[in-house]
Order: C-alpha cells, then sequence, then structure tokens
C-alpha cells in the first residue's frame, strides 16, 4: 500500500478499527492476551482502549494512514526509568496487514520510543510461531536474545514457547 503512515493520540474516531482488534481473538492470541474463547464484546474492547489510555504507565498510540484513518496501534509499557528500555507491542488491522506497513509502523514507533520518550532499548516477547512478525523484526535490526519455553497457553490450549527480542535505539 502506497500510504505514509504517521503515530498520534488515539481519537474517538478511532474505537472502530481498534474495536476490530480487540474483539477478534486470533488477533488477541497472537498478541499473547489471553482472550476468552467467547465473543469478545464491543464494550469489552472500548473498556480496554479506555483503561489504555487512562493508564500512565503505558503509551498508547494510533497508527494513521495519510487520510489519518486508524489502521491500527502501537503500545509501550514496562519503561524503566533508570534502564530506558520499554516493552513494545504493535497490532495492524486485518485489512491493513500483509502489505508492508508493519516496517513503516516500526520505524515510527523506534523513532517515537528514541526521540519522545528517550528510551534507548525496545523490547517485545514474541510467540515463536508468530513467523511474520519475527521476520519483521529481525529485518528491522531486532535480535533474539532467548526463548521462553512453554510460556503462553494459547486459545487452543497449547503451551506456546517465546522469543525475547530487543534492538538498540540509535
Ligand atoms: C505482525 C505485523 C505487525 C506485521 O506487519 P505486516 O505489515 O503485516 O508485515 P509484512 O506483510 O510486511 O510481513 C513482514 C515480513 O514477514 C513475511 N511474512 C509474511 N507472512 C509470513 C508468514 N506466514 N511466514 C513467514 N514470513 C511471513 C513478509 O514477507 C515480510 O518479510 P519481507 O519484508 O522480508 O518480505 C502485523 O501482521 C500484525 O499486526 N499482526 C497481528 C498482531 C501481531 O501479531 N503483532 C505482533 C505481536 S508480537
Amino acid at each position: 500500500m502506497n500510504t505514509t503512515l504517521h503515530l498520534r493520540q488515539v481519537r474517538e474516531a478511532d474505537k472502530e478499527v481498534l474495536c476490530s482488534i480487540r474483539q477478534d481473538a486470533l488477533m488477541l492470541d497472537a498478541l499473547m492476551s489471553y482472550p476468552d474463547p467467547e465473543p469478545i464484546g464491543r464494550d469489552a474492547a472500548e473498556g480496554w482502549i479506555k483503561a489504555r489510555q487512562m493508564d500512565a504507565t503505558r503509551v498508547v498510540r494510533s497508527i494513521a494512514d495519510d487520510k489519518d484513518r486508524a489502521v491500527g496501534y502501537v503500545q509501550i509499557t514496562g519503561q524503566h526509568g533508570k534502564g530506558r528500555f520499554a516493552w513494545f507491542a504493535i497490532a495492524l488491522a486485518r485489512e491493513a496487514q500483509g502489505k508492508g506497513l508493519g516496517a513503516d509502523a516500526m520505524k515510527l514507533l523506534m523513532a517515537f520510543a528514541c526521540d519522545e520518550l528517550q528510551l534507548r532499548k525496545l523490547l517485545c516477547e514474541v510467540r515463536t510461531d508468530n513467523s511474520r512478525a519475527i521476520r519483521l523484526y529481525t529485518r528491522l535490526g531486532f535480535s533474539t536474545v532467548g526463548t521462553l519455553a512453554r510460556h503462553y497457553l494459547d486459545l487452543s490450549g497449547h503451551w506456546r514457547d517465546v522469543n525475547i527480542m530487543e534492538r538498540m535505539l540509535p
């Protein structure tokens, strides 16, 4: 897709897209959010967005396209004051996946983490079967520094290994 992305604060108009992500059990399973097997209601999805916006320890930003429409979100958690590292997560709406937008969004996230949050390192946890995410992060300079064995219990009841990946920021 030929679009220029930017990160910005979550707005009311983003809720449709962000809720479509937070109501998608398979997506939440990729994000290791332990979704319930029952369908996820709109209220719960909106509650998640609201809680994240109120939580000063987390930074959530919408990924928006050149028409300023949200196509996904990024989240930074666990910022360490002295260590200047933090954990990130990224999720693109299904219709925005597979078009190369992940790389652009990750570059924006790294620049934001470095320039605005003064972080010096980003880390993430990623299921070892999430080949697309691992390939993306590796291409952007992240390395796998360890694997947590049988760490995440997925929606189908299987324990999944989880890689820890990290990258120093400039
Ligand atoms: C993970 C995510 C951010 C990737 O963004 P994206 O724009 O969809 O990624 P791309 O289509 O550019 O694919 C990234 C790379 O993986 C490759 N890839 C795609 N599907 C793949 C698959 N099934 N197996 C292996 N590699 C795959 C692509 O070819 C590309 O590699 P390349 O740049 O060398 O060609 C996005 O798919 C997403 O939000 N997924 C759901 C939530 C999620 O899993 N988040 C990460 C949790 S840690």
